[in-house]
């Protein structure tokens, strides 16, 4: 699609998270605390075509910019995405998103009987594969679904 078709508007100032994952705009919004009751403008493009992926989704979000815990943890979801800011309509800055070795606080372990779901001082920690995230303490691995893993914050 050429410029003069854009499915969703270009922005002014505010971060573009493209090429994330087909599926997941949603699971991005969640990671960045986005339910609309903040009043952020948003805009969300799902399964828009794309030369590189086939199909993925896009993120606009209008005047803010994204701290490196959520661009580690937006990998885990969406691993291809881009992370652009915009200034004054230019595309500023591109980051491509980079997966982390381990992650460590920002995921729940799904095993009831971990210690991490004990009443213990033990934060979660998991090693990050190329399929999943495995818990360094009960080596559950979570492959489907990881934003649903997500610590509340
Ligand atoms: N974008 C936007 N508002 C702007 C500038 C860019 O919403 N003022 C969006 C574009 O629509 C695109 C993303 O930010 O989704 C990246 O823009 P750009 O780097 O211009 O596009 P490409 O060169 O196609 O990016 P890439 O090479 O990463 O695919
Ligand atoms: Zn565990």
């Amino acid at each position: 699609m050429s410029d003069r078709q854009l499915r969703v508007s270009k922005i002014e100032n505010g971060t573009v998270v493209d090429h994330v994952t087909a599926g997941q705009a949603l699971n991005v919004l969640a990671v960045l605390g986005i339910d609309g009751a903040g009043g952020e403008t948003v805009s969300v493009g799902m399964n828009v075509p794309s030369e590189r992926l086939g199909r993925k989704d896009v993120v606009k979000v209008e005047d803010r910019e994204l701290s490196q815990d959520e661009v580690e943890v937006l990998s885990l979801i969406a691993p291809e995405a881009t992370i652009n800011i915009v200034r004054d309509f230019e595309v500023v800055d591109k980051q491509s998103v980079e997966r982390p070795d381990r992650v460590i606080g920002v995921l729940e372990c799904p095993t009831p009987d971990c210690i991490t779901n004990a009443d213990e001082p033990v934060e979660t920690r998991f090693s990050v594969l190329d399929d999943g995230v495995r818990c360094a303490y009960c080596e559950t691995i979570v492959r489907e679904d990881i934003a649903a893993h997500l610590a509340v914050e």
